[in-house]
């Protein structure tokens, strides 16, 4: 006997558990970048787009509902890993200037991943029929690209007032005895030398 051959509907369903933890993980994601956040306005967009996404939470089980299946969650590696990059950024950037810049940049990728699976399930709904579920994903969408365009104009606004004086470069002090590895050299983290002028160029354009 064949096995039973698998359906977008099956597919449909599958992707919704992943995103229905994808979803559950960024609220936890979004409540602690809003406690992290120096800027208010950004702590704001946080604290909303938290509050967005409990809802869209629920939207989500109303789409298991639709389709009559139980919710369930399936664990999503991706957010799992965008999280993880979130703790880690955090982590190493948590007290400098520029850990605002830093928290966007996580939240960004979080929204990007989610915009590419709502856009994906909304698709997949329209082509099975479910008009009402297609709405609902909808609004979410549309609440993810929100989101994003929002945080753009914060990194930008942001960008630019803090151009001022920040260049504390006291961490070199300590003579911590690590054990100095050989060999690994993945960061050669002495920059006494000279910078050799390479093609690289920095100031990507700063288009104005
Ligand atoms: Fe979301």
């Amino acid at each position: 006997m064949a096995a039973k051959r698998k359906t977008l509907n099956d597919a449909f369903y599958e992707t919704l558990k992943d995103v229905f933890y994808a979803e559950k993980q960024s609220v936890r994601a979004l409540k602690k970048s809003a406690k992290s956040a120096a800027n208010d306005e950004l702590k704001q967009a946080f604290e909303t787009h938290a509050e967005e996404s409990a809802h869209q939470v629920e939207r989500l089980q109303q789409v298991f509902e639709i389709i009559g299946k139980p919710a369930r969650s399936k664990t999503c590696e991706a957010m799992q890993g965008l999280t993880a990059e979130m703790e880690e950024d955090l982590e190493d950037f948590g007290d400098s200037p520029a850990a605002d810049a830093v928290l966007i940049g996580c939240a960004q990728a979080v929204e990007h991943y989610e915009i590419a699976r709502y856009g994906t399930l909304k698709t997949w709904a329209m082509q099975l029929g479910l008009e009402d579920a297609a709405k609902l994903l909808d609004e979410t969408l549309q609440e993810e690209k929100r989101t994003d365009e929002l945080l753009t104009q914060i990194a930008e606004r942001a960008n630019a007032e803090g151009d001022e004086g920040e260049g504390e470069e006291d961490e070199e002090g300590e003579d911590q005895p690590k054990s100095k590895g050989r060999g690994k050299g993945k960061e050669d983290a002495d920059d006494e030398g000279e910078d050799q002028p390479k093609s690289k160029g920095r100031g990507k354009g700063k288009a104005g």
